[in-house]
């Protein structure tokens, strides 16, 4: 059964979801999360299984999460009950639903954190805090930062406040407007770029960035490459399904998302194409971890002329690129609240940043007072490995590298193997017999067998 719209309301363009959604996906997971994750891991090789995983795993099952919510027009964890029920499956799919809903809770805790230290750099940018500082200065002053947890905190509440505003005027008012402004982050990023190619050290983070070194890549290395291309590209726990259920049944699904998914690619390539340089060039190391790009980035503006307009508009448009992201990880708890418990959508939008600002206290801590890695050790395939971290750490290795690619293993099944072929085809509507059968064999056997197998590498199994 074709669904005419969502009681949430509807994108008034196929532009606005492409917006919308591309506004899910960049990130700080690509201006923030990749280069830091690329550096930690020896560069190239990484990369390149991150491209593939984007291309083999992300591009289709983002068609299928699109294809669920336009048909299901309901919060994922309705949007599973319906379809599972029309289709005559078992309830249990609804867990689906649940698990993104879990995830997206998590993810949020965290990413308003991160979201705060970009707000600070705003206004440091622009009180020219940046200016004559070397590489020992900038980090003194992103570790002056992190542990003080008043100050992030601060932040951390201001980005939440921020994020229910957004979400509680509604799909058109809200999620709309809000995302209209995305688009001119792409372009300062380009400027950056500019700038990190006149340094001279541009061909070493060109190098850095595609020349692998196979030797280097282990089980994880691969689990992290499939992590980041799920959380970069917002999916396996709904946001890009609801974000599909406001769409027109007109559009093309295939298009907008090759769109979306090449723009996230884009401003993932040109944050490394930029941010690598500017490291070897201030004989910075690569895994410096999450703290990469405030550490390398104010050095280049400090020396870059006009650096104070550039570094300013630059941390302004990396909180604008957060903020259309968070506001995509609410989405799927605000509308199931507003579905299932008759709440309307400003209260609804309270409740969910409200949990998530408080679970997000534990990330804050991660930097300071428990800043202590909690685990224990564990013995597999003969190796000794520890597992645990911080909060903050076990906290984005849950969600990026296990809950999302088990989420989005679950979609390719659901609708490559459990939903009628009927159902699938109608909904996603391809015009074309033979993209269609290789969608789906992709879909089907491609996708979830990669998954798999990188699941079972990661714990030494195979
Ligand atoms: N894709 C976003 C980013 O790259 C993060 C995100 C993950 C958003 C999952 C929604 C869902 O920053």
């Amino acid at each position: 059964m074709r669904r005419e719209s969502s009681i949430h309301g509807q994108w008034s363009s196929k532009l606005v979801f492409i917006l919308a959604a591309t506004g899910s996906a960049v990130g700080l997971g690509n201006i923030w999360r990749f280069p830091y994750i690329a550096g930690e891991n020896g560069g190239g090789a990484f990369v390149l299984i991150y491209l593939a995983c984007i291309l083999l795993i992300g591009l289709p099952i983002m068609m299928a999460e699109i294809t669920l919510g336009r048909r299901g027009r309901q919060s994922p964890i309705n949007t599973m009950a319906t379809l599972s029920r029309e289709e005559g499956l078992h309830r249990a799919w609804g867990f689906v639903g649940w698990l993104g809903v879990a995830a997206g809770f998590i993810i949020l805790s965290y990413y308003s954190v991160i979201a705060g230290w970009s707000l600070s750099y705003v206004f440091r940018a622009a009180g020219g805090a940046f200016a004559g500082l070397d590489a020992d200065g900038v980090r003194g002053m992103f570790n002056a930062l992190v542990s003080d947890p008043e100050r992030l905190l601060a932040w951390h509440t201001l980005f939440m406040i921020m994020n229910v505003l957004v979400v509680a005027r509604g799909v058109r008012s809200g999620l709309e407007k809000a995302v209209k402004f995305l688009m001119p982050a792409l372009f300062g990023l380009l400027l950056l770029v500019g700038y990190s190619m006149s340094q001279g050290h541009f061909m070493e983070g060109v190098s850095f960035l595609f020349k692998p070194d196979w030797s280097e890549v282990s089980g994880d290395t691969i689990l992290l490459a499939m992590g980041q291309a799920f959380f970069t590209l917002s999916l396996g726990m709904g946001a890009i399904m609801i974000y599909g259920s406001y769409l027109s049944s007109r559009a093309s699904i295939l298009k907008t998302s090759a769109t979306v998914v090449s723009a996230d690619t884009a401003v993932a390539l040109l944050a490394g194409l930029a941010i690598f340089p500017i490291v070897f060039a201030s004989g910075l190391a690569p895994g410096e971890g999450p703290g990469l790009i405030f550490i390398t980035l104010p050095m280049a503006f400090a020396e870059m002329p006009g650096g104070l307009l550039f570094g300013t508009l630059f941390f302004l448009l990396l909180v604008t690129a957060a903020w259309t992201s968070s506001i995509s990880l609410m989405e799927p708890a605000v509308a199931w609240l507003v579905e299932n418990r008759g709440f309307d959508r400003p209260m609804a939008a309270v409740i969910v940043g409200g949990i998530a600002w408080f679970l997000g206290l534990g990330t804050i801590l991660s930097f300071s007072l428990w800043s202590n890695p909690i685990g224990f050790s564990l013995t597999i395939g003969g190796e000794a490995t520890f597992i645990g971290g911080t909060l903050f750490e076990m906290a984005d290795y849950l969600t990026s590298n296990i809950m999302l690619p088990l989420g989005g293993l679950l979609i390719a099944l659901f609708v490559g193997w459990r939903m009628t072929q009927r159902s699938v085809e109608d909904e996603l509507d391809l015009h074309s017999r033979v993209l269609f059968k290789a969608w789906y064999y992709v879909l089907r056997f491609a996708a979830p067998v990669g998954i798999l197998l990188i699941f079972l590498k990661a714990v030494n199994l195979i």
